[in-house]
């Protein structure tokens, strides 16, 4: 079983929604996917209903989901750790203890040319910021899910 760790600041907005996609493009008896914030802001909550909708939307379900903080035993619970944006990059690499753990951790966009980095935190927007973070999520979905499979 390949595990995958997708992780962004709440654990609310992004990476709710880089665990929904990604389990819905990968057999679920091969790849365990699960995901986690770096502050602990939004423990216990359900995704935000603007991630909700915009999973909805295109035929996914994150209602279940909850928010959960990153911890270090993650380093080795996970093969893959994916950060959102560079911020939680840093957060996640203070925390590690040994190189083969920082070696686990890759920001997510780095898997695709959409010539941006970072997953940009909608928080704050309208809902076009949803739309705008789901399709790039869902690119880079793609293309981990192709190289597990
Ligand atoms: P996320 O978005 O990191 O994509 O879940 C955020 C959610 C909540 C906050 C910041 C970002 N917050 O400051 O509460």
């Amino acid at each position: 079983m390949t595990k995958v760790l997708m992780v962004c600041l709440g654990n609310i907005c992004r990476s709710p929604l880089a665990e929904g996609i990604l389990k819905s493009k990968v057999d679920s008896s091969k790849v365990f996917v699960d995901s986690a914030g770096t502050s602990g802001y939004h423990d216990g909550e359900p995704p935000d209903p603007r991630s909700i909708a915009i999973a909805k939307a295109y035929g996914i379900d994150i209602r279940n989901q909850k928010s959960r903080k990153f911890q270090v035993q993650d380093f080795d619970r996970f093969d893959f750790i994916y950060v959102m944006d560079k911020s939680n990059y840093n957060n996640i690499i203070r925390q590690a203890e040994a190189k083969y753990q920082i070696e686990k951790v890759t920001l997510l966009l780095e898997e695709v040319k959409l010539g941006i980095s970072e997953v940009p935190d909608p928080y704050y927007g309208g809902p076009q910021g949803f739309e705008n973070v789901y399709q790039m999520i869902d690119v880079a979905c793609s293309t981990i899910a192709e190289k597990l499979t």
